[in-house]
């Protein structure tokens, strides 16, 4: 685990209008600036060129999701080549609203691997439904992360963050995020997973986060108690003095 920690603000379908997307990111730029941490905001797409016009300071921009390849008949979406071109370096994949609409494991395996080649981080986010006392959910981790990277040369495992999302602690009717002693188990096991995969040298490269009703209240515990290299932050990243508590 770093000292420097990575917090990403998926900002979801928010907000509305540009110019507020334009007022929320040159708040978290300037917060930033000053931070050691490494903050990755993931507006929706359509404001990612507006953002970048804006100077990234240092932050960075993730998409959220995007199709592979580059141009096509393809009506309704947006590629990773295009956000790649509008400034996203990174790109959150997998995440529990987007498979709820149908995303498959499949397609998921096929959007890390576009990344890669476009040299794009992909954060790629797995989590169990539920979490049941006979451990299945260690399996639904692990089927996910293998769904997804089997078949990745080894050498670009290091490219690759995933982000632990149990979906029972997501948004605003999720029952509880999850207690630290979950969050650092389950890091221990997705690495455990990634070694048996890919080599224990090269899984230990590999940057874990927890995502799930993460707000100023407890982020500090699950960053220096949860066994995590970083944060995906929903609802509490589009306030900015809540954002402004994480991050610091
Ligand atoms: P939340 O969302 O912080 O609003 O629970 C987390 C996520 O979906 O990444």
């Amino acid at each position: 685990m770093t000292s420097k920690k990575i917090i990403v603000a998926n900002w979801k379908m928010n907000p509305l209008t540009g110019k507020e997307a334009v007022a929320l990111f040159k708040k978290v730029k300037s917060l930033a600036g000053k931070n050691k941490n490494t903050v990755i905001v993931a507006p929706p797409m359509l404001y990612l060129e507006a953002i970048k016009r804006m100077g990234l300071g240092k932050v960075k921009l993730a998409s959220q999701g995007g199709v592979i390849g580059d141009t096509g008949a393809q009506t309704g979406m947006v590629s990773l080549a295009m956000v790649k071109k509008v400034g996203a370096s990174h790109a959150i994949l997998g995440h529990s609203e987007m498979r709820a609409r149908g995303t498959t494991d499949q397609e998921v395996a096929e959007q890390v691997k576009d990344c890669i080649t476009k040299n794009v981080t992909p954060i790629l986010c797995v989590g169990e439904k539920e979490r049941e006392g006979d451990m299945w959910y260690l399996h639904a981790v692990k089927s996910q992360i293998e769904l997804a990277l089997t078949g990745m040369q080894k050498a670009k495992i290091a490219n690759v963050i995933i982000a632990y999302e149990p979906i029972w602690a997501i948004g605003k009717n999720a029952k509880r995020e999850a207690t630290v002693k979950e969050c650092e188990e389950m890091a221990i096991y997705i690495k455990k997973v990634l070694a048996d995969m890919f080599g224990h040298k090269e899984s230990k490269k590999v940057s874990i986060l927890y995502g799930g009703s993460v707000d100023e209240k407890n982020a500090h515990v699950f960053l220096e108690q949860g066994g995590v290299d970083g944060l995906l932050v929903g609802r509490a990243s589009l306030n900015s003095k809540q954002f402004s508590a994480i991050i610091n």
